[in-house]
């Protein structure tokens, strides 16, 4: 695995272009637009169900409010995106991820990026349904892969797990700011050997850490702060036998 010290917006802009790629929760759109304007794929799914969702894990969530919220959220998006929904580069699919995810075709996506329910059972639900829709050599990443102060976060245990039961590749965590994004491959081939290429060679700092997560885990660890509420330390330790 490589650990490099980037952002999110600027790991994007390391993909190779024109790729087929789908976005599980769009929210507002925010990053969607970071993902057209940083890698310039073929086409982009925007994927979010936009529902106000009354279960107790999402009750925290500042990415779960109320209807009237979801609502604007979703035609902010149809309309900010007009122009490349127009020409066919962007599909926005109002539906939950495992639904939108049937109206995907097997080895169609060049990339998927997680960023829906965070729990461990919405995380493991979302790999479990979009890993078939996978091209061989592919990408599968996701945000926030952490703990949270308030809200459920399972990302971490998901991610680990899936890799551990499926034979996958971690291949990628960026600890360029504090919501890391967790990247991972069922082959190290085609689109995944061109984007690991290129981290290695242009990105300075990066590490390479290897039995990750076998024999590593990942735990971080928040560290109080009076005035700015809290700063994030990733810390890694061995598992022990
Ligand atoms: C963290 S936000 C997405 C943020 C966006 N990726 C970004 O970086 O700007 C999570 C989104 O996932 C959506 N969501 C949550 N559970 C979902 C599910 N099961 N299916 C589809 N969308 C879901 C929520 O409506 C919310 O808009």
């Amino acid at each position: 695995m490589l650990i490099t010290p980037l952002t999110r917006a600027k790991l994007v802009e390391l993909l190779p272009e024109g790729l087929e790629i789908a976005e599980i929760g769009v929210a507002s759109g925010g990053f969607s637009r970071t993902i057209l304007d940083g890698c310039n794929p073929r086409r982009l799914r925007m994927i979010d169900a936009w529902m106000h969702q009354d279960v107790a894990h999402l009750k925290p969530d500042s990415n779960n409010p109320e209807q009237a919220v979801q609502d604007e959220r979703h035609e902010g998006v149809l309309r900010d995106f007009a122009p490349e929904i127009a020409v066919g580069r962007v599909v926005v699919d109002r539906a939950y991820s495992h639904v939108a995810a049937e109206r995907i075709a097997d080895g169609s996506l060049d990339v998927v990026y997680i960023d829906a329910d965070h729990s461990y059972d919405g995380v493991m639900r979302d790999l479990t349904c979009y890993a078939p829709k996978v091209a061989s050599g592919g990408l599968m990443m996701g945000h926030d892969y952490t703990l949270h102060p308030r809200v459920e976060f399972g990302v971490v245990r998901a991610v680990n797990e899936f890799v551990l039961a499926n034979g996958y590749n971690f291949l990628v965590l960026t600890l360029g700011e504090n919501f890391p994004t967790w990247v991972i491959a069922a082959e190290l081939r085609g689109t995944a050997n061109a984007f690991m290429e290129r981290i290695v060679t242009r990105v300075s700092g990066t590490v390479e850490v290897t039995g990750f997560p076998e024999h590593i885990a990942f735990e971080p660890k928040y560290v109080r702060h009076e005035s700015t509420g809290f700063s994030f330390v990733p810390s890694f330790s061995a598992i022990k036998d």
